[in-house]
């Protein structure tokens, strides 16, 4: 490898893998085409689409994945197991450049109580289903499941194995988050030190977050080294997360002088990768998440606004807009035209026929009498929502009555249209929430079907925000997220509920008509 190669690091994001692998964060096969043509746009350079053998969905997704991305090599998760890597091959057939994804665990504690195997029978395990992934494609990584805790030894045997069968990229997942920077920059290192055939590999790092170490320990890891970084969008993943891409990136890009190291990224994506995941899991980031936040690029105190006023940098280590932030510019309000409209729909990018335009001018204007200042965001709240109910065929939303405040009981009193045919219902609960979503289960029963989450977000500052409410609902092995927004929260909710119920009912009709089972084809462990 020349010097210069040496100066590349490899993007590796499994925001539709690890990611999309944590509790609430699935997402359909529509929302994981978007989230993956997002990530080829951007630069990515692997994109992890999914488990094949997990599901027959995981199947369907990482195949329909490997035949829209353009650039971006198309990757797939498989078990130390023949049919896993079979399987996975089949998915990911259709890709440009396709990556077969086999992992093992090394550590002693797993090697025992996950996998009941010794060392031996592990490393014959390496063996045979690096050198059968190789059958499929050349491009096979390999990853030591739990490597942060394995033995020294134990780990070189392993890596080197794994090599002399045919593995390109060599991963070192700390699985569970439990090094430190110093730890890790050690092992990989020592790995770079001992393993005799490390230079005819690529060192990965994939680090989890639980103790807020994720990007500074794949950081350590690069600069000891290792050349591809596994992480995703907003640091979703399972439990606290894997290392959040966006700060990768920007730490990268900002302290050259300790990262000097070039990747394909277009960060002024960065913003629109982020809202458009949070949009589609219904996992919104903390207003002060770094890169990302609502706060992250806010100088409130007057000390600093006054400092910025002088002198950006005094409180700006980076600019808003090379994260591609722009201000929310104030839009239009009551009198704006069709004309400025259709400018603006285009800034955003929604191009739309007449009919479509004339629909969505009314909408705005709607909008416009209920809310003096309209901004970006509530625009696109806007044309979302139109899209959802668009999309939601069987139960449609019509009207709404609530009494609440504090002379209870709170009751609410909801219309629903099923399949053409429009229902009442009147419930009382424990708050306004909580009575309306009862009046839907009476009209709509689901009492399979359990709620996760209720979470309100306001598109935009003031009080006259537009709310963006996400629902999410689990029903036997699915979840899935409906989406509402109204200046009304009542309204967004139940537009978020309805939305959630739709997705659920297009599930059933689509195993239904494949006659399918909706479990998994196999459980996703050892
Ligand atoms: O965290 C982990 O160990 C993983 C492997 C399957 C690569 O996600
Ligand atoms: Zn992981």
């Amino acid at each position: 490898m020349s010097d210069i190669e040496a100066e590349r690091v490899y993007i590796f994001d499994t925001t539709l893998r690890d990611g999309e692998q944590s509790p609430g964060c699935s997402m359909n096969l529509e929302e994981k085409l978007k989230i993956a043509a997002l990530l080829d746009e951007m630069g990515v350079d692997i994109i992890e689409a999914g488990f094949p053998m997990a599901s027959k969905g995981d199947f369907e997704s990482v195949n329909a994945i490997a035949k829209i991305v353009k650039n971006a090599t198309v990757c797939g998760l498989s078990r130390a197991i023949k049919r896993d890597i079979e399987v996975c091959a089949e998915a990911i057939e259709p890709a440009a450049h396709r990556r077969i994804h086999t992992f093992i665990s090394t550590s002693p504690l797993h090697m025992k109580h996950k996998l009941q195997m010794d060392e031996d029978t592990v490393i014959e395990a390496i063996r045979e289903s690096v050198s059968f992934a190789n059958k499929f494609t050349d491009d096979v990584e390999w990853s030591a499941e739990d490597g942060s805790r394995t033995e020294d030894d134990f780990l070189c045997r392993a890596v080197e194995t794994a090599i002399n069968a045919g593995a390109r990229t060599i991963n070192i997942p700390d699985t569970v988050g439990y090094a430190t920077p110093t730890d890790y920059s050690a092992l990989i290192t020592m790995l770079k030190n001992r393993v005799p055939n490390i230079d005819k590999a690529i060192l990965s790092v994939h680090c989890h977050n639980d103790l807020g170490l994720a990007v500074a320990n794949s950081l350590a890891g690069v600069n000891a080294g290792a050349r591809q970084i596994e992480c995703t969008i907003n640091g979703i993943g399972e439990r606290a997360g894997n290392a959040a891409m966006e700060e990768i990136i920007m730490a990268i890009r900002t302290r050259q002088n300790q990262y000097p190291y070039t990747n394909n990224i277009k960060t002024e994506m960065i913003t629109k990768a982020s809202r458009t995941l949070s949009k589609v899991t219904g996992f919104n980031v903390q207003p002060n998440k770094a890169i990302v936040g609502a706060n992250a690029f806010a100088h409130e105190s007057g000390i600093h606004q006054d400092g910025m006023l002088k002198h950006r940098g005094t409180y700006e280590i980076m600019t808003p807009e090379s994260v591609g932030l722009t201000e929310s510019n104030l839009v239009m309000g009551k009198h704006s035209g069709r004309h400025a409209f259709r400018a603006k729909l285009e800034d955003l990018g929604y191009t739309l026929g007449d009919n479509a335009l004339n629909d969505a001018f009314a909408r705005f204007k709607d909008l416009a009498d209920q809310k003096k200042e309209i901004f970006d965001d509530d625009i696109i709240a806007l044309m979302d929502d139109k899209s959802r109910i668009d999309n939601s065929h069987d139960i449609q939303f019509i009207d709404l009555v609530i009494h609440a405040g504090t002379d209870g009981p709170q009751t609410a009193r909801i219309s629903l249209s099923i399949d053409g045919k429009t229902s009442h219902a009147e419930a009382s609960g424990n708050g306004p929430v909580d009575a309306m979503f009862k009046a839907i289960r009476d009209i709509y029963p689901h009492d399979d079907t359990d709620l996760l989450l209720y979470n309100v977000h306001a598109v935009t500052g003031g009080i006259d925000a537009q709310a963006e409410v996400t629902v999410r609902l689990q029903q036997n092995s699915h979840i899935v997220n409906g989406k509402g927004a109204n200046v009304d929260t009542m309204i967004a909710s139940a537009k978020a509920y309805v939305h959630a119920l739709n997705k659920l009912s297009h599930i059933k009709h689509l195993a239904a008509a494949n006659g399918e089972d909706e479990q998994p084809i196999y459980e996703v462990g050892p």
